[in-house]
């Protein structure tokens, strides 16, 4: 067989979408931005971007972080992070909102935009409206010397490498890694997480760029068989809770951004107010549910709840769990892993799911129609 290269595929390392292969280099991109900062023997955090003293940390009263999109779902994650980890509240604001709104943050309220691309124009509004009462701002950002970056006092870079796709992917997971990594730093300064907490933390996120390898090697293929029997679906409900319910919303998001499918992302405990009447057998569910925290038990009975009303389940829980393959005859099975680390896990094979779903609608997956990878417009 000839095998044509042209300059586009050289640019994609071959794979077939600049989409695909962001989702391949996340193993990479999360190395990337742990690496240097995270030592593996103390699960200690250096990262001398973080400008602000520990007294200034000890005496932070609150964190607001801004975002838009797929960030405004990291930010989400770093919610239930933070005020676990670190004990202090997180208020969550969509770029759109709250630079709109009367919001109450002042000088001792930390602000944390998260922005890809470091240009959201919403996001860059909300940061100039919080400085302006004198909150401190230090950015999560993926490309150097953004607006952003340079209006904030100082930044976490991720590191994880341009994004050419418009769903954002690989960015994405980094910048869980980056919450992360300042929740560490964040916990250790105000004594909230004790050295044995801080060492299994780090010592699972050291883990997660092996896992992925090994998970998406293991799930694509399966992921792409399922995406046949998918494809012609009209809606799709992800369900989700606790730290992985922004992780139900991103999944609803990546599909509705590159299939077109409607999809929704929902707290699973909120199905009985209204999602449960839409549940039959077109409707494809698809269910977080790893083992590693007490809702698993919630999410059980949610999955035999959609199965009552023939709702068609994609479970994705831990490996060899046998619970779970009794209330759903499908199963993705994921290594097991701490809480703090498993938002970025379970999004992997969401990304998987939506790519391989749109790519048999024959969808532009890099280039969706009407959306743009940075919005720099009201
Ligand atoms: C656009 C992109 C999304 C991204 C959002 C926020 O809508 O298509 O992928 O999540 O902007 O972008 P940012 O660069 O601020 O993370």
């Amino acid at each position: 067989v000839e095998i044509k290269w042209d300059a586009a595929m050289a640019e994609k390392a071959g794979f077939k979408h600049f989409m695909l292969k962001e989702i391949y280099e996340q193993p990479q991109a999360i190395l990337n931005t742990f690496r240097g900062r995270l030592d593996p023997e103390t699960g200690r955090v250096e990262i001398p971007e973080i400008i602000l003293t520990p007294e200034e940390i000890k005496s932070l009263n609150k964190i607001c972080i801004l975002a838009c999109g797929t960030s405004y779902h990291a930010g989400l994650v770093g919610k239930y992070l933070f005020e676990r980890l670190v004990r202090l509240p997180v208020e969550v604001e969509l770029g759109s909102e709250f630079r709109y709104r009367d919001f109450l943050i002042d000088e001792k309220t930390l602000v944390i935009p998260i922005s890809q691309s470091g240009e959201t124009a919403d996001t860059l509004a909300s940061l100039r409206r919080a400085r302006e009462v004198g909150a401190k701002a230090i950015a999560i950002c993926n490309v150097l010397g953004s607006t952003i970056t340079r209006e904030s006092d100082g930044t976490i870079y991720t590191h994880a490498g341009p994004e050419i796709g418009v769903a954002s992917t690989k960015a994405f997971t980094s910048q869980l890694t980056a919450l992360l990594l300042l929740v560490l730093y964040f916990g250790e300064i105000r004594a909230t997480l004790s050295e044995k907490e801080r060492k299994r933390i780090a010592k699972a996120l050291l883990k997660v760029p092996y896992q992925l390898e090994k998970l998406i090697e293991k799930l694509h293929p399966d992921i792409k068989e399922l995406s046949y029997q998918y494809q012609k679906k009209r809606h799709f409900l992800y369900l989700g809770r606790n730290i992985l319910f922004p992780i139900a919303l991103e999944g609803a998001l990546k599909l509705k951004e590159i299939s077109y499918i409607h999809a929704e992302g929902y707290a699973a405990g909120e199905m009985k107010h209204g999602p449960i009447a839409l549940i039959d057998e077109e409707m494809p569910v698809v269910a977080l549910a790893p083992q590693n925290h007490h809702v698993y038990e919630k999410m059980i009975s949610n999955i035999e709840e959609v199965r009552s009303r023939k709702g068609d389940i994609i479970a994705l829980g831990t490996e060899g769990d046998e619970t779970l393959k009794r209330v759903s005859p499908q199963v993705l099975e994921l290594p097991s892993c701490e809480w703090e680390v498993s938002p970025i896990l379970y999004t992997i094979p969401l990304q998987l799911l939506a790519y391989e779903v749109a790519v048999r609608r024959g969808c532009d997956v890099d280039q969706p129609r009407n959306l743009a990878k940075s919005v720099t417009v009201e």
